[in-house]
């Protein structure tokens, strides 16, 4: 790689971000690293309290649909490598409302890459600058059980709003290196968990449902299958990328954990009820979470109609990024929902501070409304 020491880390107010430039200035700590970001519901600025007083981070908030913003932080902060994480980011919310999925997915990352094509190739300022796309593994679609996983060669087959539109920007990127010699990368990850997730998804959502005695919404038959990747490991994985990547390839990061959603609902539940149940501390903090008064977690669990297009499974070959990079998830899933269900039990203030009376009505409607 390039010799690249400073960046623009788009969407880092958000769940992979956040942990990706947590990640990052522990590891490299004389980069920059300049993060913006919308701060739209899933951005949080909590997420990042603790980086503030470091000297080489900053923190602007404003739209990556903003091209002139996007260049004059390239040209005045001398940035030559860009990882875009700002993104809509939820299926659920891309299938009421697609709109914001086209407008930031798709016209957000052109935007992006017009400001870097601009600066780093037109004016010249960085020969060996880098523009990475985090991308997801719901750009190939589906797969049956018995189906192999996905590798990078995997047709683009996208079945939600939000897959097609991050397929688009995939498909953007690719176009900007081949047509006009932009230095890119993707990355398409699986289903990511760990701290400082919105609760939208579903482990942090069973999490902050189960401790206040609320319902575990199950869609369909809870048989659906997917890939967890613990978000530190993912981190480890963009590193990788950036570090050792070549130019224009795609690699697929995952976490090789398949489980179905409700045998991990499930293990979620039994993992609560034995932390919970061992501490009379967090039973005082979460008066209402099963444990506490000698129920089960999963006697929460509801099985509510199911998402449309619900995609069935999700797996994720990563051969590539083995070989070439030499990386392999480091934690299993036992110890990664470990480490999230006692980062959420510890870090109640970041969670309830969230779950503000218009988050909670949305999510409530879901439930409601024709589902
Ligand atoms: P998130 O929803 O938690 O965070 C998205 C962040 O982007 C927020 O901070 C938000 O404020 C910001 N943002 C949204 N629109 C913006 C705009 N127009 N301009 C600037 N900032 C904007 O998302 P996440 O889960 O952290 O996902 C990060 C990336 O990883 C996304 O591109 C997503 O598609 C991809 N991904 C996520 C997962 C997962 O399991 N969470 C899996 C695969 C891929
Ligand atoms: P989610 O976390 O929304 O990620 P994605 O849709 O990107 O895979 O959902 C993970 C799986 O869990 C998916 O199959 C849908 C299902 N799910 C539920 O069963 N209940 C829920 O409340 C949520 C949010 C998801």
């Amino acid at each position: 790689m390039a010799d690249i020491h400073s960046w623009l880390v788009t969407g880092a107010a958000g769940f992979i971000g956040s942990n990706f430039v947590h990640y990052w200035c522990t590891r490299y700590p004389d980069d920059r690293v300049v993060v913006l970001d919308a701060l739209t519901y899933a951005g949080n600025r909590n997420s990042l309290t603790a980086l503030e007083a470091h000297e080489n981070f900053s923190f602007v908030q404003g739209d990556i649909t903003d091209q002139a913003l996007v260049e004059a932080l390239l040209r005045d902060h001398q940035l030559d490598g860009i990882v875009n994480f700002a993104a809509e980011s939820h299926v659920d919310r891309s299938i009421t409302g697609p709109d914001a999925f086209i407008s930031t997915n798709i016209v957000g990352t052109h935007r992006l890459l017009e400001a870097a094509r601009k600066v780093w190739v037109t004016e010249g300022r960085a020969a060996g600058h880098r523009f990475h796309q985090v991308s997801t593994d719901e750009v190939y679609g589906s797969l049956g059980n018995d189906d192999p996983p996905f590798t990078e060669e995997h047709p683009y087959l996208p079945n939600s709003p939000y897959a097609a539109s991050k397929a688009s920007a995939d498909h953007l990127v690719r176009a900007y290196q081949e047509t006009f010699g932009l230095r890119t990368s993707i990355s398409n990850c699986s289903n990511n968990y760990g701290p400082y997730q919105f609760p939208e998804k579903l482990i942090a959502l069973t999490i902050c449902n189960l401790v206040r005695g609320k319902a575990l919404p199950i869609y369909g038959t809870g048989m659906n299958i997917r890939d967890w990747l613990f978000v530190d490991d993912h981190c480890r994985g963009i590193d990788r990328v950036l570090r050792a990547g070549k130019t224009g390839r795609t690699y697929n990061i995952g976490g090789g954990t398949e489980m179905t959603n409700i045998g991990l609902v499930q293990r979620l539940c039994e993992l609560a009820d034995q932390v919970i149940g061992e501490s009379a501390e967090l039973q005082a903090r979460y008066p209402d979470a099963p444990a506490s008064k000698g129920r089960t977690s999963a006697s929460l669990i509801e099985y509510v109609s199911d998402r449309p297009g619900h995609d069935w499974r999700y797996a994720i070959d990563i051969s590539r990024i083995d070989q070439e990079l030499g990386y392999q998830p480091l934690t299993d899933l036992d110890r990664g929902l470990e480490l999230t269900l006692n980062w959420y039990l510890n870090n109640d203030q970041w969670w309830q501070a969230v779950m503000d009376g218009s988050y909670q009505q949305w999510i409530d409607s879901q439930y409601t409304a024709g589902r």
